[in-house]
């Protein structure tokens, strides 16, 4: 039987923080079992916005020892580096031609980031949810896991292939892109700021507390949730609008204690935020434990973990340059001799 292809990624832009792991990777690692997997560091999305070069190479690869480390196997996964198979930004252009203007500048993340941009914003950071369509379409994904955030990326990649490249340019019964559909989680899709509940969790919060990554150490875990933002009111919930705090902490804490939301609102809903804040530091501490001592066998290896990736790219390109050569053909460029 032919399996399902999945398809996602993550930005390699600093550390990989707790919304990342629950809201896309750790749902990765079950589908790998079931599932075709391809999961690309995307690289070429980091520099949408200013970046250092030393540390964006360093960051590719630790992003691929993390995917690693939360338990994608090389075995069933193919890992590999965005910027390593040209394909993704050949597939970009061909779709920038075709993707009307006003789809790119009503996308919620783009008028967001262009914002703290100020007049500094290149035409990649507009063009990024192509490129995304790009990644996604090349390898006729049928399923994007991500978190609730990338919704609208996953909606605008349907809209091009659908609309403006398997109707114009597609046969009837031949589509030249498998439409994809996301898959988002029930349960930690959108994890929110420490800070402020009605932040979404980001990489690119100044504010370093907000967050907690995948490799912190204990005392830090600590010190930052001690420091995350309460109410006054006593006993956790989920799902009070005006408790946002409590509803996100609860929700990291029902996920990552595997107790899951009935026996997590129980145990907690009597609970005061003294009594609670060490209990989910305690579940917290422990869940990263085994990704960060896995983490610091693989990155002790880097020739290991190069091979991993030179593996990972030679079966995506193989697959990426199949759907080139269909579109190509179909837009009426000479395939090569
Ligand atoms: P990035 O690096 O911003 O996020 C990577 C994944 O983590 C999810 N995520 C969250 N989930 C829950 N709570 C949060 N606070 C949180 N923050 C981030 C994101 O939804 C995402 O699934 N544009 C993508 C990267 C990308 C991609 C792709 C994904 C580029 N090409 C093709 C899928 C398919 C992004 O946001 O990365």
């Amino acid at each position: 039987m032919v399996r399902k292809r999945v398809f996602s990624g993550v930005q390699p832009t600093g550390e990989l923080h707790l919304g990342n792991w629950l809201g896309a990777i750790r749902n990765w690692v079950d589908l790998q079992k079931t599932h075709e997997a391809f999961f690309c560091v995307v690289d070429l999305h980091a520099i949408t916005v200013p970046h250092d070069p030393n540390l964006l190479a360093q960051s590719s690869i630790s992003t691929a020892a993390l995917y690693m480390a939360c338990g994608i196997d090389s075995k069933l996964s193919s890992i590999f580096l965005q910027s390593h198979i040209p394909a993704h930004s050949e597939l970009c252009w061909l779709l920038n031609c075709v993707t009307p203007l006003n789809w790119l500048e009503r996308m919620i993340q783009f008028k967001e980031k262009a914002l703290k941009q100020g007049d500094n914003i290149s035409v990649g950071l507009l063009d990024y949810p192509v490129l995304m369509a790009a990644d996604i379409l090349l390898y006729d994904s049928d399923l994007v896991p991500v978190g609730e955030d990338q919704k609208q990326h996953l909606e605008l990649a349907r809209d091009i292939a659908q609309s403006r490249i398997n109707s114009r340019f597609g046969k009837e019964n031949e589509p030249i892109f498998k439409i994809p559909k996301p898959l988002i989680m029930q349960e930690g899709a959108k994890i929110m700021s420490l800070a402020d509940g009605n932040n979404k969790m980001s990489k690119s919060d100044p504010n370093e507390s907000s967050r907690i990554g995948l490799l912190d150490p204990p005392d830090l875990i600590a010190k930052k949730i001690k420091r995350a933002k309460t109410d006054s009111q006593f006993g956790l919930e989920f799902d009070n609008p005006n408790r946002p705090e409590a509803s996100n902490l609860l929700t990291i804490y029902s996920i990552i204690s595997g107790l899951g939301k009935d026996k997590a609102l129980k145990e907690c809903s009597e609970m005061g935020w003294g009594q609670f804040k060490p209990l989910l530091t305690e579940a917290t501490i422990s869940a990263l434990e085994p990704i960060q001592i896995h983490y610091q066998e693989l990155i002790k290896n880097p020739k290991e973990l190069n091979q991993v990736l030179n593996e990972g790219k030679l079966k995506a390109n193989e697959i990426a340059e199949q759907t080139m050569n269909r579109l190509r053909k179909a837009l009426g460029l000479q395939l090569q001799a």
